[in-house]
């Protein structure tokens, strides 16, 4: 039975990849705030370590999957919170779990980013060469210092999905795939929230997708259900617009 390490497991587009791994058989270890076999902060470098930690004691060392979906969106705290959440939080449990996957069966990870990483394409904010440097302390203190939330929230996906390109050479080599699923707009709590709120709810109703519709979370877990699977085993370094045609939209002759 695979053994896979999920991120955000509590809500949303987490929540779903949770359930449809279960029915394929996995045995899925949980990581969120609450309500999840690992109980951690991923805002917090302690909170990280803690959560690496764990999961390493729980599937003893050796892991098939890695599934990072837990973020945060424009409604969060802090620009700050927003950076080491959706970056770090991410790099940290990826790094942190290399090992283990090393030692699994066709292991492969995937990291949630988002359709918001293409504002950055082009000319990345600064808080993205931090990002990517690994200096928390200066990527959290250009996001406070700057225009907002949606600003870092670009920013963190961005970097997250060249993280992950990054790595396409040096863990292909070591036999792990590591994907990353970029949705557009989803239907979960941190999309409603997002509407909800005064400062970006208007801009968020209005950018629609081609399909006219937000997409559910099982329609992004569907993709990273496939990904992780071994249908999916030439597939590795890759980025997928999960996005009813907002990428297209944005940038029709750019890929
Ligand atoms: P959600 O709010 O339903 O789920 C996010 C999960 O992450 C929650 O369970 C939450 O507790 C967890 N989380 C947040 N901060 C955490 C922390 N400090 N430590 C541990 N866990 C933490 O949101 P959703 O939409 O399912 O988000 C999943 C991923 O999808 C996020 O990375 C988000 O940025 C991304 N995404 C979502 C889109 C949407 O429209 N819903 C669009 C594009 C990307």
């Amino acid at each position: 039975m695979p053994v896979t390490a999920v991120t955000g497991s509590a809500s949303g587009i987490g929540a779903a990849v949770c359930n449809l791994l279960k029915q394929a058989g996995h045995r899925i270890i949980g990581i969120d705030r609450a309500d999840a076999d690992v109980s951690a902060d991923l805002s917090t470098a302690a909170g990280r370590q803690a959560a690496v930690e764990q999961v390493l004691t729980l599937c003893e060392g050796k892991l098939d999957g890695l599934i990072c979906c837990a973020g945060v969106g424009v409604t969060a705290p802090s620009s700050a919170i927003v950076i080491g959440v959706n970056y770090f939080g991410v790099t940290a449990l990826v790094d942190g779990l290399q090992e283990a996957l090393s030692k699994g069966n066709n292991p492969a990870a995937l990291i949630i980013g988002s359709v918001a990483a293409n504002q950055q394409l082009g000319n990345p904010d600064p808080m993205v060469a931090a990002m990517l440097d690994g200096d928390e302390a200066n990527a959290l203190e250009l996001a406070n210092q700057g225009p907002g939330p949606h600003i870092a929230y670009a920013a963190s996906k961005y970097a997250v999905t060249a993280f992950a390109r990054r790595k396409a050479v040096t863990w292909g080599k070591q036999g792990i795939r590591l994907n990353v699923v970029a949705p557009g707009a989803v239907e979960t709590p941190l999309h409603q929230a997002s509407m909800d709120d005064p400062r970006f709810g208007e801009a968020v109703k209005n950018f629609v997708a081609p399909l006219g519709r937000a997409g559910t979370p099982d329609e992004i877990a569907k993709t990273v259900a496939f990904l992780q699977s071994e249908q999916a085993s030439f597939i590795h370094g890759s980025v997928f617009f999960i996005d009813g045609g907002m990428d297209a939209m944005m940038r029709a002759d750019h890929f």
